[in-house]
């Protein structure tokens, strides 16, 4: 059994993770409605590794025999409009989750629950990928994206991404 406070901190971590799949779901209909198949793709992987992310901490909920509730997913409601919008939204978005597991992490400690820092460690390295691509997509859009050939160029590279499963076993 987990520590009541970390058990529900896990627990609203598995729907906000859920929420993360829903809102690069938006944002890859966005760009495949814009006709850009790559960044479409790129994000539709995004959002399967969102809800591996999810999975991860319902295993792990599951594992330490901890009761897990299944709330409602919010609505992803982001305005946009440019192709920059969701780039911006999206490292915003993965700062906040960073805050998030953070603040699981700090609780952890607090009670000296050494199995969930343990856990959380794998979530703490993957944030800091998660923020570094977020800040690279940006860069380049800054970079190329107002040229044609080079926005074309940067949605070849992003139609190239496949899924791979998670690192981290349970
Ligand atoms: Fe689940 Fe994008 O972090």
């Amino acid at each position: 059994m987990l520590n009541e406070k970390v058990s529900k901190l896990i627990n609203t971590q598995i729907n906000k993770e859920f929420y993360s799949a829903y809102l690069y779901l938006l944002f890859s209909n966005f760009y495949d409605e814009k006709g850009l198949d790559g960044y479409a793709n790129w994000y539709k992987i995004q959002a399967q590794e969102e809800r591996d992310h999810a999975m991860l901490m319902l295993e792990y909920m599951r594992l330490n025999s901890e009761k897990i509730t299944l709330e409602a997913i919010d609505k992803p409601e982001k305005e946009l409009e440019t192709l920059m919008d969701p780039l911006k939204a999206g490292l915003e978005h993965e700062q906040y989750v960073t805050s998030l597991i953070n603040d699981i992490y700090a609780e952890a400690y607090a009670v000296k629950d050494f199995r969930t820092m343990q856990f959380l460690d794998w979530f703490v390295k993957e944030q800091l990928e998660e923020e570094k691509n977020a800040e690279d997509m940006i860069t380049k859009m800054e970079l190329f994206g107002n040229d044609s050939k080079g926005l074309y160029m940067l949605d070849a590279e992003y139609a190239a991404r496949v899924y791979s499963a998670p690192s981290l076993v349970l």
